[in-house]
């Protein structure tokens, strides 16, 4: 049985009160913090940069998912290091050289990660598998928190896993992640679920938390 690692993204967090969420997410049994940084032109939607993952990490002691919806990514890895990212995902689609930025974040000492668009095929990561410690499979097409769930993406989920198998990859999965499409995510492969709405539009963290890792387990 796959118990998934639950990172939280705090797209769907009160801005005004950003520090203070994370660590009520961090109390509430969150593994990971998932932050989604968008630069209004790889994605039609802005967010925060490196100052604002700074200011926010002594909150949290937990893992720092760093998710660059930005192109290019390149020139920004380092500043994104240095602000407290441990895993850092660039977008297979966002560059030319997708090997040339995992090699670079790996340079900073980094957990590096790939994120692929609903619309990219599997074979796009396919030469750069050595150098992953996590695949983000987008289940809904990247800008926005609150979007519905792509099914045609489980099948994408299962593939991925076959393919990354007998390697030490996490298979995480983001966007319209709630308990019914978090069971199915797992049961194609996921190990990793990130949730926006459907953690941060609860009253009670702990138990929405619980009730993603429920769910999934049981799947
Ligand atoms: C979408 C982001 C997601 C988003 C998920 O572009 O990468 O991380 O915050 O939000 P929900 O869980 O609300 O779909
Ligand atoms: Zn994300």
């Amino acid at each position: 049985m796959i118990v998934p690692i639950i990172a939280p993204s705090i797209l769907a967090a009160d801005f005004a009160r950003l520090g203070e969420q994370v660590r009520a997410v961090d109390a509430a049994g969150a593994d990971w913090i998932h932050l989604d940084i968008m630069d209004g032109h790889f994605v039609p939607n802005l967010t925060f940069g490196p100052e604002v993952v700074k200011a926010i990490r002594p909150y949290s002691d937990k893992l720092f998912d760093v998710h660059l919806m930005i192109a290019p990514a390149d020139p920004y890895l380092a500043a994104f290091a240095k602000a407290g990212a441990d895993l850092i995902s660039v977008h297979a689609e966002a560059g030319p050289h997708l090997d040339r930025s995992l090699q670079a974040i790996k340079a900073l000492g980094k957990k590096a990660g790939v994120a692929v668009c609903p619309a990219t095929p599997e074979s796009a990561i396919e030469h750069v598998l050595e150098r992953l410690d996590l695949i983000v499979v987008m289940t809904v097409n990247p800008g926005f928190g609150g979007q519905k769930f792509i099914p045609a993406t489980l099948e994408k989920i299962r593939r991925l896993c076959a393919m990354s198998a007998g390697r030490p990859i996490r298979i995480e999965v983001d966007g319209g992640i709630n308990a019914e499409t978090a069971a199915a995510a797992v049961a194609a492969g996921a190990d990793v679920l990130v949730a926006g709405s459907a953690i941060f539009g609860e009253p009670d963290y702990a138990r929405a938390i619980e009730a993603l890792r429920g769910q999934a387990t049981s799947a």
